[in-house]
């Protein structure tokens, strides 16, 4: 087989996703979160009808503009989207334990509620998956800044495939507006990377990016789902 980095070298995002469903057939899936990137690949994904599994981790703490975002992109594209919820049982014990606003007392608090809402769905949603497809961009944060289009995840056993990582913040949304894809409306409201609803806020012009996202911590802007 082709090294599979060198045969997507130079390749479009719909002909890299192309290749893998070909290389991966049934086992290729793609995790949105609704955000401006996940927007342009869905609608690359549906318009050229590619094989590829849909999916969104509903935290059970999403902005009432994701819900409805999800509603117009269901009416659009009339595509299935699978939907990962996280375990009722677990969720009761925290909300049990802790309350319903634990992440903002502390880092230890806030991974934990991501991990029961967010981490332990994507591993149940990506079992079987060979190429997890993402949003990622390299603009978006210093940690995401040297990741490849294509990475090999060790833990999760996995190819993942950032087909926006070298897009500009202007390509995406010059995607957007040409094909006149549907998006979150909390970005005209000064939200750029929108996660949940208690733990994102607008920033400021010349903010960076994602400064709105778990805003009280120092420098912890990831939730585990990527580092
Ligand atoms: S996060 O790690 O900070 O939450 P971010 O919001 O930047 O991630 O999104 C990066 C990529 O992670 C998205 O493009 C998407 O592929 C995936 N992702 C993030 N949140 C979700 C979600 N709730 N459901 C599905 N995929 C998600
Ligand atoms: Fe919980 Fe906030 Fe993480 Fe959402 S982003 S899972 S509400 S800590």
């Amino acid at each position: 087989m082709t090294d599979i980095t060198t045969a997507l070298d130079n390749k479009s995002v719909v002909e890299g996703i192309r290749l893998l469903t070909e290389q991966y057939p049934g086992a290729v899936a793609f995790s949105t979160s609704f955000g401006q990137e996940d927007q342009v690949i869905a609608d690359i994904i549906w318009r050229n009808n590619l094989p590829v599994r849909v999916f969104t981790l509903d935290t059970g703490r999403l902005f009432q503009e994701t819900y409805d975002l999800i509603d117009l992109t269901m009416a659009r594209y009339k595509q299935p989207i699978d939907v990962y919820f996280p375990e009722t049982a677990a969720v009761e014990q925290l909300l049990k334990a802790k309350g319903p606003n634990s992440f903002y007392e502390s880092v230890d608090n806030r991974k934990e509620c991501c991990g029961i809402r967010k981490v332990v769905p994507l591993n149940r949603a990506l079992q079987g998956v060979k190429v997890w497809i993402t949003g990622l961009r390299a603009e978006q944060s210093d940690n995401r800044h040297d990741m490849k289009a294509l990475e090999w995840d060790e833990n999760k056993q996995l190819y993942k495939y950032n087909p926006l990582i070298h897009w500009t913040f202007d390509e995406m949304i010059d995607h957007l507006k040409t094909h006149n894809i549907p998006y979150n409306k909390l970005h005209d409201k000064g939200f750029i990377s929108i996660g949940c609803a208690p733990c994102t806020r607008a920033i400021e012009p010349g903010e960076h990016p994602r400064a709105g996202r778990w805003w009280w911590e120092i420098s912890h802007k990831e939730c585990g789902l990527h580092g």
